[in-house]
């Protein structure tokens, strides 16, 4: 390991709470589908961020629309009227289809907002008694990190350690329509899901699901509330991957490719029924909402919408998959995804696989030990999809 490389992952080491367990590779620049490392060595960004960078790094409307606004106003907090959040907020309820939007900043923080939100409705709007409130969620969940949400996550290395978890979560498996309806009681507000499990490993519903959900949730006055922060935007290859099923919900949480990876960017989007309960005082944040932050949302949805990514993640999504299935390998056990948010699950650890990955200039991530979660900026081009498989391939014929 070059010199420089061990140096930073040493500093990081000693300093920082240990919290992660990141590939030995230090990056120092970023320019579209790629990122390069303080060697100077080019790698395809197979990651983008989670899904924050659906735009691709350093996109230059974006970039400049932050730097525009650098130099004019940054904070000036939500006690005062700003001239960046009415346009922004106009854009994405537009496309979301939405009455009003709440904006924050991180996803986890905009998952705690729709659990407020949808709570509040329970209460002031179906008359649930106090306290009561219940909302179903999924196994196999990941809706961020916050006490409240780990409280719920099906997940051990999220959840425990960190208790008690906070009341009032039903779980029921991912992808059950029957499972969801039985477990909506007379105290049930709400439904939170992900239309596909992104940390989950890529877990993709049966088809006809997401209808049912919407049929439940109808009839039994429950808020489908859908976490799109991940699936969102454009990376399963529709804006909302509730479309795939022409399904609309009643609240959308989104985040990451709001910004396009340039500053955290959350929102949830619903009616005026629900978000109209939100009344001063009852809920805030400090950067939530600003100057920056709305600058840098407008551009980057005007960047997915005038780019076509959806349409892009699509097309090349569906190459890729393609290309994809054609791997051989006797511990590969499956190949699944839609638009640009694939995975290639084996039946043993991955870790060396992704390490060796990062050797031949693609960097991806394992997710729960036995997953490689590919997820490539959507502006990637089919000849760079071609590019990066061969990568993928040649690991794969190597992997042992
Ligand atoms: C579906 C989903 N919800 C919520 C979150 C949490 O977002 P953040 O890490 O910005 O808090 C994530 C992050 O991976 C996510 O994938």
């Amino acid at each position: 390991m070059p010199p420089a490389t061990s140096r930073s992952i040493a500093l990081v080491e000693r300093y920082c709470a240990p919290n992660y367990h990141p590939l030995p590779v230090v990056l120092s620049r970023g320019r579209g589908p790629f990122v390069w490392d303080a060697e100077g060595r080019r790698y395809f960004d197979f990651l983008s961020a989670y899904s924050a960078v659906n735009q691709g790094h350093g996109h230059p409307r974006i970039v400049a629309a932050a730097k525009a606004q650098l130099g004019r106003l940054a904070l000036p907090s939500r006690a005062f009227h700003n001239d960046r959040l009415g346009p922004f907020l106009k854009k994405l309820c537009a496309l979301t289809g939405m009455e009003r939007a709440l904006p924050m900043n991180s996803g986890a923080e905009a998952v705690e907002t729709a659990i407020k939100a949808m709570r509040l409705w329970g209460y002031r709007v179906k008359a649930v008694a106090p306290d009561r409130a219940e909302i179903v969620v999924c196994e196999g969940n990941f809706h961020g990190r916050t006490t409240t949400i780990v409280g719920f996550s099906s997940d051990p290395g999220s959840r425990e350690g960190f208790g008690p978890a906070t009341p009032g979560f039903i779980s029921v498996p991912f992808g059950d329509a029957s499972a969801l309806e039985r477990a909506i009681g007379p105290n049930a507000v709400a439904f939170l899901f992900e239309p596909i499990q992104g940390e989950g490993g890529v877990v993709l519903p049966p088809d006809g699901w997401l209808k049912a959900v919407r049929d439940i949730c109808s009839r039994h006055r429950v808020l489908m509330c859908a976490d799109e922060i991940q699936t969102g935007l454009g990376r399963t290859g529709k804006m909302f991957a509730c479309q795939h099923e022409g399904v609309v919900p009643d609240l959308y949480i989104l985040g990451k490719a709001l910004s396009g990876g340039l500053y955290p960017v959350s929102a949830v989007c619903g009616s005026d029924e629900v978000l109209n309960l939100l009344t001063p005082g009852t809920h805030g944040s400090t950067f939530g909402g600003n100057p920056l932050a709305c600058a840098i949302g407008e551009a980057a949805l005007n960047v997915i919408v005038g780019e076509k990514l959806p349409q892009k993640a699509a097309r090349t999504g569906a190459y890729l998959l393609g290309r994809l299935k054609t791997l051989r390998h006797p511990k590969l056990k499956e190949v699944r995804g839609r638009g640009l948010m694939l995975a290639l699950e084996f039946s043993v650890p991955v870790r060396p696989l992704v390490e060796d990955l990062m050797r031949r200039g693609l960097l991806a991530k394992d997710t729960h030990e036995r997953t490689v979660r590919l997820a490539p900026p959507l502006i990637l081009t089919k000849a760079q999809a071609e590019a990066a498989f061969r990568i993928v391939g040649d690991a794969v014929a190597a992997f042992i």
